[in-house]
């Protein structure tokens, strides 16, 4: 089946299968590797979109339900070869090791600096739950939420 999306402000089109998941669609057919593809279970964060403006973990979403709607992804926060202060503070902090779980945190955490400019401890505990790390301990990544809620 062909589906129609707008991904990060360009329409996009694809021809998936009926039971082919966003993160999929998204890596294999529109050449976006950012999401990453760690555990397809939910359980991991690390396909984190935004689909029309709500966190959700691609690999759990259809690509079939996608048709019609908007996905950002983390290729679609930079601008012009500028990083967004989000990426920029996970840099700065040294959130970042392997990176596998980085493109998750960071669009989870343009989702909460969004909905919460200036989110207490609890609300980035919350807010990154659903994220899982398995290098840096998670200290620097609060550090890095905190310097971009600082700047944004
Ligand atoms: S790959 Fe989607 S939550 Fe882990
Ligand atoms: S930096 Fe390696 S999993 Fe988070």
């Amino acid at each position: 089946m062909r589906v129609e999306l707008v991904v990060n402000g360009e329409q996009r089109e694809a021809d998936v299968w009926p039971g082919e998941s966003l993160l999929f669609a998204l890596r294999e057919r529109l050449g976006l590797p950012g999401s990453k593809n760690a555990c397809e279970q939910g359980e991991c964060g690390s396909c984190s979109v935004l689909l029309d403006g709500a966190l959700v973990c691609s690999c759990l979403v259809l690509a079939a339900q996608a048709d019609g709607h908007e996905v950002v992804t983390v290729e679609g926060l930079a601008r012009e070869r500028e990083l967004h202060p989000v990426q920029q503070a996970f840099v700065e902090a040294g959130a970042v090791q392997c990176g596998f779980c980085t493109p998750g945190l960071v669009v989870a955490t343009v989702d909460l600096l969004r909905r919460s400019p200036a989110p207490s401890d609890d609300e980035i505990r919350e807010a990154l739950s659903g994220n899982l790390c398995r290098c840096t301990g998670y200290q620097k990544i609060f550090d890095a939420v905190r310097l971009a809620a600082e700047r944004t």
